[in-house]
């Protein structure tokens, strides 16, 4: 198993998503021996998961029954351990796409957090590309590389624990692009723009706050990047509904023979599904600035 490449089979040090429902989920490290309890009953790692293919249906010791998913980075997204706020899938493809990543893109991120952006990029540039991430909390640098490596990803990342801000990425013109979700991402400008090849290249800043945009694009402009544009994304996920509609009664095809022939009312009805809109919706996450380096 791997988070950048598919595999059939369910093996021991895998790690699995187990999927209870919609709205509930759960990711367990692979271990022969091990058990998981979920409120279906027990799942036993040797017998119901090693060995298995991905996607298969498992029945727990109670008799309710699972899916077990081959991990993948918007399945982490929803499952990871939180250790800081982390990026949505929402935010995560615009980045991606607006940054123009692809197989071969040499990146740099900071900070790291959680990893939830870094599996999403990591799978958008292997084989042949490379992250460099930069987290200044040492745990959380470590436990981040700890996870790249259990999730056979660590080939294509460099975590470097350090200040950004102070000390920049490790790296002097070779990133194609560069991601920013720090508190001050204005002071990170200039090692950004040393980062990048001298060719073009694009930036992308996150901010909850609207002053911390005003700075960013303030620092942007001054070191000369180019089409600086901030955008907010909000998501709809609209509801699907079963309702039962009442045909209309049109009458008899046939005309009367008799005034007297009255009609017979119709209880006729039909079963359709329906979206609506939501009523309730998730909030401002921040805004996405991006910008583009100059060739020079
Ligand atoms: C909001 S989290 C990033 C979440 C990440 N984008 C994700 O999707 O999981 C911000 C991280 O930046 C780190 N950080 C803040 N300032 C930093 C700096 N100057 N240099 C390096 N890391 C920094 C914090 O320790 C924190 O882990």
């Amino acid at each position: 198993m791997s988070f950048v490449e598919y595999s059939e089979f369910i093996q021991e040090g895998d790690v699995a998503i187990i999927f209870l429902g919609h709205d509930s989920m759960m990711p367990v490290k692979v271990q022969q021996g091990a058990q998981t309890q979920t409120r279906y009953g027990v799942i036993r790692h040797s017998k119901d998961l090693i060995g298995q293919r991905f996607g298969t249906k498992v029945t727990c010791s109670k008799g309710g029954w699972v899916y077990v998913l081959h991990p993948t980075p918007e399945l982490w997204t929803l499952n990871l351990p939180h250790r800081t706020q982390i990026l949505y899938t929402t935010d995560i493809a615009n980045i991606t796409m607006m940054l123009e990543l692809k197989p071969g893109s040499v990146v740099c991120e900071s900070g790291t957090g959680s990893g939830s952006l870094s599996h999403a990029i990591l799978r958008t540039i292997a084989p042949t590309g490379h992250l460099h991430t930069v987290e200044f909390h040492q745990q959380r640098a470590e436990k981040a590389a700890e996870e790249f490596r259990e999730h056979r990803v660590g080939h294509l990342v460099t975590v470097r624990n350090q200040d950004v801000c102070k000390e920049g990425f490790g790296v002097t013109g070779v990133a194609d692009a560069v991601f920013l979700d720090i508190p001050s991402p204005w002071e990170a400008v200039k090692h950004a723009k040393n980062a990048m090849k001298r060719q073009g290249g694009r930036v992308c800043s996150f901010s909850p706050c609207i002053e911390q945009v005003q700075k960013t694009v303030e620092a942007l402009a001054n070191e000369g990047f180019q089409e600086i544009s901030t955008l907010e994304v909000l998501l709809r996920v609209h509801d699907v509904r079963s309702i039962t509609l009442p045909l209309p009664d049109f009458g008899s095809d046939q005309p009367l023979e008799t005034p007297t022939d009255t009609p017979v009312p119709s209880n006729a009805s039909v079963l359709c599904k329906t979206t609506t809109p939501p009523r309730d919706m998730a909030g401002h996450t921040g805004y996405l600035t991006f910008a583009t380096k100059p060739s020079v």
